[in-house]
């Protein structure tokens, strides 16, 4: 059956206990239904969050163009097993942003919501994507904190496509003592490797072609593993270095929590804008002892 549409903080009260909240800037694909479908038997309630968060976007950023497709999105929900559809307003998450510039019914990114009490990510927030996105980060965690207050669930789902913002959830979760069971979930991918994105849809159909080299050159690394740290980066670099049309921005291995990678656990995470995206993937890989 049709989810039911909440706006409002006081709309969420009235639910009562035993929720599972999945938070997503709507525009959903089966990434999304994933998490919403290993949320499901989690809780009573399923509650997935409908946002398109201003304060991650920094000016000159998509927040204008990101895809915005509720009533497609309603339908996923409801096949999903979703309850509820959390659908604030900007005005319900960022009110003093608001009462700052009350006339704009959006708040330009970072422009006042800056005045606003804020997440700060700390030094893993610097890195990866917080490099070429410094101040992204903490819009995400200010607002992901923001949904965990209003509806309050006991367990968030959150995909590892975004590899770095899920760890750091996880660490906002610890460090603020939110009590909240933070559960990842793994990326879907079509069929050729491409991990699922809502920004895919930016991708001409020339793109669309060269953008699987990024999985491509993930999955290479991953082969190498077993030769150590220099030969993964190696491999992967291989590939992405003769793939046509993407431009990289980083290629990093690093530990599971985002560390100096260390023998054991590891993740090769990739960025590169192909076209007017920019492109996110990442891999688990296992490191040999050191000496191997
Ligand atoms: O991953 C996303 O879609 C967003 O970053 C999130 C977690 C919903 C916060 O706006």
């Amino acid at each position: 059956s049709a989810p039911t549409v909440v706006r409002t903080p006081a709309e969420l009260r009235e639910l009562g206990g035993g929720i599972s909240l999945v938070p997503t800037m709507g525009a959903l694909h089966d990434g999304h239904i994933q998490l919403m479908k290993h949320a499901r038997p989690l809780g009573q309630t399923l509650v997935a969050s409908i946002f398109v968060n201003p304060t991650q976007f920094a000016p000159g950023e998509d927040f204008e163009d990101y895809p915005r497709t509720f009533e497609a999105d309603l339908e996923r929900c409801a096949e999903a097993g979703v309850d509820v559809v959390f659908a604030p307003t900007v005005q319900t998450m960022f009110p003093q942003a608001l009462r700052s510039a009350p006339s704009r019914e959006v708040p330009p990114p970072l422009g006042p919501v800056q005045s606003e009490i804020t997440v700060d990510p700390g030094p893993l927030g610097t890195i990866l994507e917080g490099a070429s996105r410094p101040t992204h980060f903490r819009g995400v965690l200010t607002v992901v904190s923001k949904l965990f207050g209003l509806v309050r669930p006991d367990v968030a789902v959150f995909g590892e496509k975004d590899y770095q913002q899920l760890v750091l959830i996880r660490q906002m979760n610890d460090a603020l003592c939110l009590g909240i069971d933070v559960q990842g979930c793994p990326t879907v991918r079509d069929a050729d490797g491409l991990a699922m994105s809502s920004r895919n849809v930016y991708l001409t159909p020339e793109q669309r072609q060269q953008a699987p080299a990024l999985y491509a050159a993930l999955r290479a690394g991953a082969a190498a593993s077993a030769g150590g740290a220099d030969a993964v980066l190696a491999s992967a670099h291989a590939v992405i270095d003769q793939a046509s049309g993407v431009d990289l921005d980083y290629l990093e291995l690093r530990s599971a929590d985002l560390g100096e990678p260390t023998p054991g656990d590891a993740r090769l995470l990739i960025a590169a804008r192909v076209g007017k995206p920019r492109l996110l993937d990442n891999i688990h890989l296992t490191l040999p002892p050191e000496g191997n």
